[in-house]
């Protein structure tokens, strides 16, 4: 398949397009004729006077500028609709159309602003922009044809060698730790306990393919090793695999239909390599870090939960923005505030779509999970949660989803009360409509365990919960690179999670809210962006989501984000959930009879998560051992305390596996946690 590179885009309009200065004036034309101009252009009351500070404008004030102040013209301040992006991979210069029907209509009284196409001394080409950008407080000029991956084309990634450190640490004392950062909590031991919930076959007759994988090509009783083959490729062709059940084929590509709220036509797919639906060389291919090498291995990343690689589309997208982009949003009258504009604002449809939000407006970009749990505590929860009233959590929860609710308990007197687990870890149903009564304001859960891995049933939980009048938040840090979410069927009225675990970069999250719950919402910080009009004596702040989006924001890694979405659509959510499921039923078939393993979290239900201990290792030293042969996994209590307390112990041993994990991997891993065993 043929990819767009930045380098690859031509100088000119492409053969069989009209010149685009030609097609600019015409475009000035129609736009110039446009009906209704003045009525967009800022027929909203002056605000004058003394709102209180907390006034929000609500979203039915379509322009609360005042008349003359600058945010009323020439775009005006009305809240607009953002302009859905056009698919990408257009070439820059030839959209000379505003990327949707919804940004033709809101030019309002905007002065036609078509710029002559131009060469930039860079080579490459500008940009035409459409409108003048970023007046109107929710988006820019014209989306420009982007490539959104390149997987095909990246670069090659040569590995350097970091250390070849001696073997024999796998015996060294935890106390010896070259990490300042590990050794988070000395280690409770418990007794190794058989897990009663997953049925496993006899470890000596598992391989991959028993589970539909590809990679293990014999026995595990074999000890094949897959790093003593130089060079060697952890998988066979897709499409060998059969499915458990017999059938052929089983992660090779779902219909259409299987994408959910996120429909093929809806979404754009440019620029990715081309592999074929579900094929894990070619999908590690897309990640050059998985190339590197770590004490001269190649790397095993088990450390999923934690934070998930780049694919290098990701990558690319985040060096184009910087290189052809890059600018403040929302504001400035300038190709590349437009640019980045559009970027920010499709990236903002992205996660919608993906997640299944009604409307962009619903998204709001923050951090990651943490500040978006924090967000909602601080807003919603200091609005609606008063003395005596109780917020629910689960035995499961990271300390994100636990801390802010104990603030906020602490400040507004009322009180935080817990689902508790049974000896699997799955959350007892019985005991959470229990706790449930009229003064719950919030039922706030995870819908994985990042601890654990348990699958929580949060759609049965957000349904009691509105039942009893409360609301009801999902935390889907852990969830959303693993399945399919669909925030309207689990009718959640609040979702978040963070964009590193889904493929994306760093410092970039979201909080999805139901509109009209946003819309009830105060402000959390204040600053530019989030205001619609400042003066000393009052502000009136924008409708959500730019109300909650104050400051320049983390603009480059949300188009990131956007990336990492179109990539893990292009792959399949369907097809991620069914390989790793299958991977971690066999990395659970070959673990859990090691002797001294005692995994912790055996719900019947599990994501990614594979934790345990191993008898007479602190879990410290089972991780330098571990990351000696190259392979990361996390160690430690996993900001999840309580719950590995309820289980017995402070800290274990946590690989988390994505979806460019293989059985290869796995079988690394154990070798290293049996040689382990076989000493004590
Ligand atoms: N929440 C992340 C983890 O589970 C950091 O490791």
């Amino acid at each position: 398949m043929e990819s767009v590179l930045p380098h690859d885009v031509p100088s000119g309009p492409p053969a069989g397009l009209p010149d685009p200065a030609v097609l600019a004036s015409l475009a000035n034309a129609f736009f110039a004729a446009l009906p209704g101009q003045s009525a967009q252009a800022g027929g909203v009351p002056g605000v004058a006077g003394t709102l209180p500070l907390t006034a929000p404008v609500t979203s039915e004030i379509g322009n609360p500028a005042p008349a003359g102040s600058p945010l009323a013209g020439p775009g005006g301040t009305g809240t607009g609709v953002p302009g859905a992006a056009l698919p990408q991979g257009h070439l820059p210069g030839g959209n000379l159309l505003p990327s949707a029907p919804t940004q033709v209509l809101s030019l309002g009284n905007r002065a036609p602003a078509l710029a002559p196409h131009a060469v930039a001394q860079n080579g490459l080409p500008d940009s035409v922009v459409t409108v003048a950008p970023a007046l109107d407080p929710r988006f820019g000029g014209a989306t420009l044809g982007v490539p959104e991956g390149h997987g095909a084309q990246r670069p090659s990634v040569g590995g350097a060698p970091l250390s070849s450190a001696s073997s024999a640490a796998s015996a060294s004392p935890a106390s010896a730790s070259p990490f300042y950062f590990v050794g988070e909590a000395e280690q409770a031991r418990g007794s190794h306990v058989a897990s009663p919930e997953i049925v496993v076959p006899g470890w000596q007759e598992v391989s991959g393919q028993a589970f539909g994988l590809p990679a293990v090509d014999q026995p595990l009783a074999g000890q094949r090793f897959p790093y003593d083959r130089p060079g060697a490729s952890p998988s066979v062709p897709a499409g060998t695999a059969t499915s458990p059940a017999g059938g052929s084929h089983y992660f090779l590509d779902l219909s259409e239909a299987s994408r959910g709220p996120a429909a093929a036509d809806d979404v754009p797919h440019a620029g990715l390599s081309a592999h074929p639906p579900f094929d894990v060389n070619a999908i590690r291919r897309d990640f050059p870090i998985l190339q590197e090498r770590v004490n001269g291995r190649q790397l095993v990343w088990f450390d999923n939960a934690a934070t998930t690689h780049k694919p290098q589309a990701v990558i690319d997208r985040l060096a184009y923005f910087y290189a052809h982009e890059n600018s403040n949003i929302h504001r400035a009258a300038h190709a590349l505030a437009g640019r980045a504009t559009d970027a920010y604002e499709a990236a903002r449809s992205k996660v919608q779509r993906f997640i299944g939000a009604a409307s962009p407006e619903e998204i709001v970009f923050v951090r990651g999970t943490t500040e978006a749990i924090n967000l909602i505590a601080k807003t919603w929860g200091v609005k609606h949660v008063g003395e005596g009233d109780e917020i629910i959590v689960s035995h499961l929860e990271h300390h994100a989803n636990i801390v802010p609710w104990q603030q906020l308990a602490a400040q507004t007197g009322a009180k935080l009360r817990v689902i508790p687990v049974d000896d699997n870890g799955q959350v007892l149903l019985d005991e959470y409509r229990r706790l449930l009564n009229d003064r719950t304001r919030i039922v706030s859960v995870t819908q994985v365990s990042n601890a654990l891995g348990t699958v929580v049933p949060v759609k049965e939980i957000v349904e009691l919960a509105h039942r009893a009048g409360a609301k009801a938040l999902v935390d889907g840090a852990q969830s959303v690179s693993h399945m399919r979410v669909d925030v309207q069927a689990l009718d959640a009225d609040f979702f978040v999670f963070s964009g590193h675990k889904l493929f994306g970069p760093t410092g970039i999250g979201v909080v999805y809210g139901k509109r009209a719950i946003l819309e009830d919402m105060p402000p959390w910080q204040g600053g530019g962006n989030m205001i619609a009009d400042v003066t000393f004596e009052r502000t009136v702040f924008q409708p959500p989501p730019n109300r909650f989006e104050a400051g320049t924001g983390n603009i480059a890694d949300a188009v990131g984000l956007g990336a990492a979405i179109d990539y893990v659509l292009r792959v399949g959510i369907e097809n991620i959930a069914r390989y790793e499921h299958d991977l971690l039923a066999y990395a659970t078939s070959v673990l859990q009879p090691v002797p001294g393993v005692r995994l912790i979290g055996t719900a019947r239900d599990k994501a990614s998560v594979l934790s345990f201990v191993l008898k007479g290792y602190e879990t410290e030293e089972v991780g330098q051992a571990l990351n000696e042969e190259g392979i990361a996994v996390r160690s430690g209590h996993h900001c999840a305390q309580p719950i590995l307390r309820r289980f017995g112990v402070e800290a274990t041993v946590r690989p988390s596996l994505a979806f460019y994990n293989t059985c290869d991997e796995v079988d690394a891993l154990v070798s290293v946690v049996r040689r382990l065993s076989s000493r004590r």
